[in-house]
């Protein structure tokens, strides 16, 4: 009854048809599943899952009075295992496709529209897509993003509670942990400001004390950082003025989000942080959902 179609039909053109039920969008990664659903007042309801949570997300992803499901596509590493929750009944769609639709059409609605700019994932792992008019690539990454915030700090802090770390990052001060510039040159570097950073944790390597709090304001600079540096050097690279960023890192992560803005501004980009950033991919799969579904036949 809600089936929408054969799957991966991305490439195909669809005419306008008529839509009974609501659609829905779901993102599901390594750490996350993300929904983002419309709802009979003709907005969009976002909702976040535990990664493993496909049961749950596929519950979600049924109308409420005729179970069945709402007219979906999925997206994101686990992708596959909602869709055999779902029973088939969902479209898929590349996960780099969905994150170009999601941004452009959350762009769009903070009333900043861009033609062409490179969108950073900041998920698990750390994706940079190139989005241009006709189409999405990904033109590089790290592999280090939320996972690696989470194990380390489970190596450094004994916590993996990210609202824990982000909250000790706030209250930290990384000088104590990274050897900085003006440790090696007391005196001044020729051509370097002091307060550069010169060897991330450089400091624990000569045994010196770090509070927890200091060591997880250090991580988040060696994130930010090099995610950072990474995206502002394709930006140059691939010649556009914007950086948008999303993902789940940066959730409530101010300290995060400022060492990004920071690094992109002091390399001549224009950085531009996501509202509702962690759910990018599933709004853009509710986009390839409106794009591509078909009313079945004698529903
Ligand atoms: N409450 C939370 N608990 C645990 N991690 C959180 C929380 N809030 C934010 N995070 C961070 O979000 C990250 C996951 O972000 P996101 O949901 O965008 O990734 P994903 O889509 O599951 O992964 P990927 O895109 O790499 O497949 C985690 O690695 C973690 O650092
Ligand atoms: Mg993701």
């Amino acid at each position: 009854m809600y089936l929408c179609g054969p799957r991966n039909r991305e490439n195909s053109v669809q005419a306008p048809t008529t839509v009974r039920h609501p659609l829905a969008g779901a993102d599901a990664g390594a750490s996350f599943i993300k929904l983002a659903m419309e709802t009979p007042q003709g907005g969009t309801a976002l909702q976040r899952l535990d990664g493993d949570a496909y049961a749950q997300a596929a519950t979600q992803l049924k109308e409420p009075e005729s179970r069945h499901a709402l007219r979906a596509a999925l997206t994101g590493c686990g992708a596959g295992a909602l869709a055999r929750e779902l029973g088939g009944s969902a479209l898929e769609v590349n996960e780099f496709q969905a994150w170009g639709l999601g941004a452009r059409q959350l762009l769009a609605d903070a009333g900043q529209p861009l033609d062409r700019f490179l969108l950073v994932s900041v998920g698990t792992g750390t994706s940079a897509l190139l989005v241009e008019p006709r189409g999405t690539q990904r033109v590089g990454g790290t592999a280090l993003g939320g996972g690696t915030l989470l194990g380390l700090a489970d190596a450094l802090l004994d916590s993996r509670d990210f609202g824990e770390i982000v909250r000790l990052a706030e209250q930290g001060d990384r000088g104590c942990v990274d050897l900085l510039v003006e440790d090696l040159y007391p005196e001044g570097a020729p051509g370097l400001p002091g307060s550069l950073n010169a060897a991330s944790f450089g400091k624990l390597a000569r045994g010196l004390p770090a509070r927890p709090a200091d060591r997880a304001h250090a991580l988040l600079g060696l994130l930010g950082e090099n995610i950072g540096m990474l995206c502002a050097a394709l930006a140059t690279q691939h010649r556009v003025a914007h950086v948008v960023f999303g993902g789940g890192t940066l959730r409530d992560n101010a300290r995060l989000c400022d060492l990004l803005r920071a690094i992109c501004l002091a390399e001549g980009h224009q950085p531009l942080l996501l509202q509702d950033g962690e759910f990018v991919g599933a709004v853009g799969a509710l986009v390839h959902a409106r794009e591509h579904t078909l009313e079945p036949a004698g529903s």
